[in-house]
This record gives structure tokens, sequence and C-alpha cells, in this order.
């Protein structure tokens, strides 16, 4: 029998409360991680994940995600696949978007993910990986979309650099950048659409994604296992997708 890919390795998973933190952070411990589920207010017995630890985490805050990281270091706990994937998405016409909602995502989407990341590479050892959750937005800006494309256009950016800073040391970077994926933002976006009067869009997705249906958290999963694992030794910088051909539609 062969070990299990993420054998003694720990990861910590931001927005892993629900949706694809926490399929990211179900897969990673099948794959025989330790994990860690960070959220605003976790709760790991929920999970069912045996041996998860939860840590309750506003991923804005610099000074409590530095205490974080700290206190899982004193406690044996210092993760070496870090996953910065929190996220929060507004939908609203650039005319009308007022600053202070576009400055709160950023601030949880872009900015979160760097204090997340930084972080991590401050304190990580040699193989270590930080896996960004990206967006198809982060590469296509959209209508409604102008706040939280620009926090994932600037997250592939951050990533990118992250990527040419830590490779000295041996710290691989890389996005996943979801297509259109089933979890409660997915609802958020479909209640918001119908607020403003639009269409519920997922007929129309369906028929634009050459697969024929929305992706499922757990689908996506195992991308952040292979690269979290020794399958991918050699790949950092990059941004792969995983959106049911989207990009071939
Ligand atoms: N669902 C999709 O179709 C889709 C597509 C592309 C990218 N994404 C990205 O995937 C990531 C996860 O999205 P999801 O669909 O699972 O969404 P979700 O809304 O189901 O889960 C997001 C999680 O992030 C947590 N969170 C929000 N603000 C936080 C903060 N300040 N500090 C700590 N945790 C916070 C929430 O509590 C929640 O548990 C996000 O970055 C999102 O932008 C989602």
């Amino acid at each position: 029998m062969t070990a299990p890919l993420l054998r003694d390795r720990t990861a910590l998973i931001t927005g892993a409360g629900r949706g694809i933190g926490l399929a990211v952070a179900q897969a990673m411990a099948e794959h025989g991680a330790r994990v860690i589920l960070a959220d605003l207010a976790p709760d790991a017995a929920a999970t069912g994940i045996a041996g998860a630890r939860a840590v309750a985490l506003d991923v804005t805050d610099e000074a409590a995600t530095e205490a974080a990281f700290d206190r899982l270091a004193a406690e044996g706990w210092l993760p070496d696949i870090v996953v910065p994937n929190a996220g929060i998405l507004h939908l609203e016409g650039v005319e009308t978007l007022p600053a202070d909602r576009f400055r709160a995502v950023v601030d949880v989407n872009l900015t979160g993910a760097f204090l997340t990341a930084r972080a991590a590479a401050r304190r990580m050892v040699a193989d270590g990986r930080i896996i960004f959750t990206a967006s198809l937005f982060g590469l296509r800006g959209g209508a409604q979309n102008a706040a939280y494309s620009a926090s994932k256009f600037g997250m592939v950016g951050l990533m990118e650099s992250m990527a040419a800073d830590l490779a000295p040391r041996g710290i691989l970077v890389n996005c996943v950048a979801p297509g259109q994926i089933e979890t409660d933002m997915m609802t958020k976006l479909v209640q918001d659409r119908l607020a403003m009067g639009l269409p519920d869009p997922r007929e129309r997705l369906r028929a634009r994604i050459p697969l024929g249906r929305l992706g499922s958290a757990a689908e996506l999963a195992g991308t952040y296992v292979w690269l979290a694992s020794p399958l991918a030794t050699y790949v950092t910088g990059q941004t792969i997708t995983v959106d049911g051909g989207w990009q071939v539609g």
C-alpha cells in the first residue's frame, strides 16, 4: 500500500467553515494531512473531520493572523500547506458601487489572502505550499463584478510575485481558479441577481459550460491536494482553472 499523499503535512485553510474551503480541508484530511480550519467562527466538530483543529480568525485582521500563526507554531501545528481561500462577493454595477463595498471585498479577498500568505511565508521552511483560491473573474472581468474581479486579478498578481520571491526558499505558490461552483456563494449570487430584477443565471451557465453542469466543491478539492503533494514539486507561479471547460466553450 502506498503512503497517503499528504502524510506528515499540516494544512491551514481559511474560509474553511463551509463550501470550497471545507471541501479542501476534507480532501486534504482524507489524503493524510492534519488540518486547521480557519474561519470567522468555525466548528471543527461539526465538520466530522477527525483530528481537525479550528481557529477563529478574521483574515482582514493583521495582528490576529500573526498571533494565530505564532500560537500554532508554539503548539507544534505550524502549517506547511496554506490555502488562503476566504472570500466574499458583492455584485453591483460600477456606477453605483460604493467605495466602502469595493474596499470591503478587496480587504477580505485580496488583503486578507495577502496577510494569510505572508504570515505563512514568514514561518514556512522548504517544501511549503501556498495555494490561493482565485476565480475565472481573476482572469477576465464581467458585469456587476468590478470589486470581486479586481480582488481576484490582484490575487493572481500577488501569487505570481510571491512565487518568484519564495522560489529560492523552495516554497511553491499557485492559484486554483474555480469556475461556477454550487456553494452558498452561488446561492447569494442568484439571490442578489434576482433582487436586481435579473434572471437566475444557472440555466444559462449550464448551457455555456461544455460539461453541461455547475461543479461541486468536492470536485475542485483534488486539484488543491495535487498542488500540495509530492506529485507537484515543479509547479509554481501557475493559475490552474477548474471550470468544466468554460474557457473552451
Ligand atoms: N462558488 C464559486 O462559484 C466560486 C468560484 C470561484 C471562486 N470562488 C472563491 O472560492 C472561495 C470560497 O468560496 P465559496 O464558494 O466556498 O464561498 P462561501 O460563501 O460558501 O464560503 C466562504 C467562507 O469564507 C468565510 N469568510 C468570509 N469572510 C471571512 C473573513 N473575513 N475571515 C475569515 N473567513 C471569512 C465565510 O465565513 C465562509 O465560510 C472564495 O474565495 C470565492 O471567491 C468561488
